[in-house]
């Protein structure tokens, strides 16, 4: 991870980043998703790259034994914080492309990060086949991923950067062409946005099978009132409801700020 984008994470924003209402259609969604493949409890999951541990502190009050790992030490603090002693939840840092979990041990292994911030395909892959190695047999992972069109859909179109610097919609073109993002202001994220097939192509690589790949969020993202449509119950069916819909149409899927594809290890 460039120094760049650990100066982003040591701001401490990530901890409360899935309160805000696209961070609750994120979180929602998200754990829906893991939900459809995840082993039954008692079972031990990774949670890689797992940030201050919104998932791990949710897998651990199911019943799930978590090993979270993540680059940045004051993630991992910040994790230990809210777990309070929890014996089920046990933190490190660690890099995802580098594990220090034993071959097989785990039943599923969440990789919903690291993805973003390893720009050489290589890495990516190598942080594929190290969630690989560590799952058993049958086991899946669930890895996420930027949109290659988040930074003009999410960033340009439904946050207005063009308001913040003019320097910002000329770089777009050339991050949907590469994949790219470079920090768009000062103190902002950089990240690699994968195309769909792209994200499929990778965990194939790495030898996962039974690819399935979703968008997460929908198009709620764009809205506006989003924050009045999930605080009523038909405006928050409707929210969840449109993003299951398209979560799978082929010509839909880099709609969603974030894809998960999930595959299994072979059994
Ligand atoms: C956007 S946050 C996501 C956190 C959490 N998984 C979530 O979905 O809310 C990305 C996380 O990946 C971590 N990360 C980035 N590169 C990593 C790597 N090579 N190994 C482990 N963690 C990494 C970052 O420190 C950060 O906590």
């Amino acid at each position: 991870m460039s120094d760049l984008v650990k100066g982003y994470y040591a701001k401490g924003e990530e901890r409360d980043r899935l309160t805000t209402p696209r961070g609750q259609v994120e979180f929602e969604r998200t754990k829906e998703i893991v939900l459809r493949r995840r082993p039954d409890a008692p079972s031990t999951v990774a949670d890689i790259g797992g940030g201050a541990g919104p998932y791990a502190l949710w897998l651990a009050g199911r019943g799930h034994l978590v090993e979270h790992r993540d680059l940045m030490p004051l993630h991992v603090q910040q994790l230990e914080a809210a777990a309070d002693g929890n014996p089920l939840v046990r933190t490190a840092v660690g890099d995802a492309r580098e594990l220090d979990l034993p071959d097989r041990s785990v039943d599923a292994v969440l990789l919903l990060g690291p993805l973003y911030h390893l720009p050489r395909r290589a890495d990516r892959v190598r942080a594929l086949e190290e969630a690989w190695r560590v799952l058993r047999p049958g086991g899946p992972v669930f890895a996420a991923a930027i949109s290659r069109w988040a930074p003009r859909l999410d960033g340009e179109f439904a946050q207005r950067l063009y308001e913040r610097d003019e320097r910002i919609s000329p770089l777009i073109p050339d991050v949907e062409r590469t994949g790219w993002m470079p920090p768009l202001f000062d103190g902002s994220f950089s990240a690699f946005c994968h195309r769909p097939g792209q994200l499929r192509a990778e965990l194939r690589s790495a030898g996962f099978q039974d690819v399935d790949l979703v968008g997460v969020e929908g198009p709620g993202f764009l809205m506006h009132d989003l924050a009045e449509r999930l605080a009523d119950p038909l405006g928050r069916t409707v929210v969840f409801e449109t993003a299951r819909a398209f979560e799978r149409v082929p010509e839909l899927l880099g709609l969603s700020p974030h894809l998960i594809a999930t595959g299994n290890r072979p059994a």
